[in-house]
């Protein structure tokens, strides 16, 4: 793999949390993201999308998930087209906390990709469980559209049962889930998400097979972002 596609990716979920309010804390994070170099985005909420596209310089803007139809009587639905027209330049896809079936995350990365975005499709087990590496190859397999381009994808491992707690997977888990995922996705980049914050970003870096985090509570504020990018920077 090329030099450019090792290169960390910084994600920053921010969930449902962002008013204008936010535009200047999310400038600030620009300007950090702009002095260390580091390859980041910010998937906001659909509101704020398009006056933080207006404003950032460096980082990515991104969508946290997309109707599969590209458009009609679908009320409440946001196109990956209207995301697009909002600033984004990619979207999550099948984030645990918007998971329908596979088969409609498979439906959203299509559409995703057919806008122009590069997607970020999400896996991982519900809970702890032996067999995670085996679930997590079933579940990403079938969250796969047929004609997926591997070269505008990125897959974020985040195992549930991490997801907005304070522990992250021991390293042996970690690299059977990403020995795995390297097998099944291609050129695609792998992200590891739940729970990463300023104190473990530099290590889930270095681990094999992790090629960037996606940031949950630590990507709101600049204070604790700041420690992840530059892990990535340092990395
Ligand atoms: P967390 O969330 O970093 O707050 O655990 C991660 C995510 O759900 O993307």
């Amino acid at each position: 793999m090329s030099e450019a596609a090792r290169r960390p990716l910084i994600l920053g979920n921010w969930k449902m949390h962002g008013l204008g309010a936010d535009l200047a804390e999310i400038a600030r994070i620009d300007d950090a993201v702009a002095e260390l170099g580091v390859d980041a985005g910010l998937m906001l909420p659909a509101s704020l999308m398009e006056r933080a596209a207006r404003q950032v310089r460096t980082v990515k803007i991104g969508g946290q998930d997309c109707y599969p139809a590209a458009e009609g009587a679908h009320t409440g639905g946001v196109s990956a087209a209207m995301l697009r027209d909002s600033g984004a330049a990619l979207t999550l896809v099948g984030h645990s906390e918007t998971r329908e079936d596979s088969l409609s995350v498979a439906a959203k990365a299509r559409a995703a990709q057919a806008a122009g975005l590069t997607v970020v499709i999400c896996v991982g087990e519900g809970e702890r469980s032996a067999d995670a590496r085996g679930l997590v190859a079933a579940q990403l397999r079938a969250s796969l559209p047929p004609d997926l381009n591997w070269s505008r994808a990125a897959i974020a491992y985040e195992p549930v049962w991490c997801i907005g707690g304070d522990a992250v997977p021991d390293a042996a888990h970690l690299a059977r889930i990403f020995e795995m995922l390297r097998a099944e996705a291609g050129e695609a980049r792998l992200l590891y998400g739940g729970a990463v914050d300023g104190g473990n970003a530099a290590e889930l870096l270095a681990l094999a097979g992790v090629d960037g985090l996606l940031v949950g509570r630590a990507s709101r504020s600049v204070a604790d972002f700041l420690p992840v990018l530059e892990a990535a920077a340092c990395g």
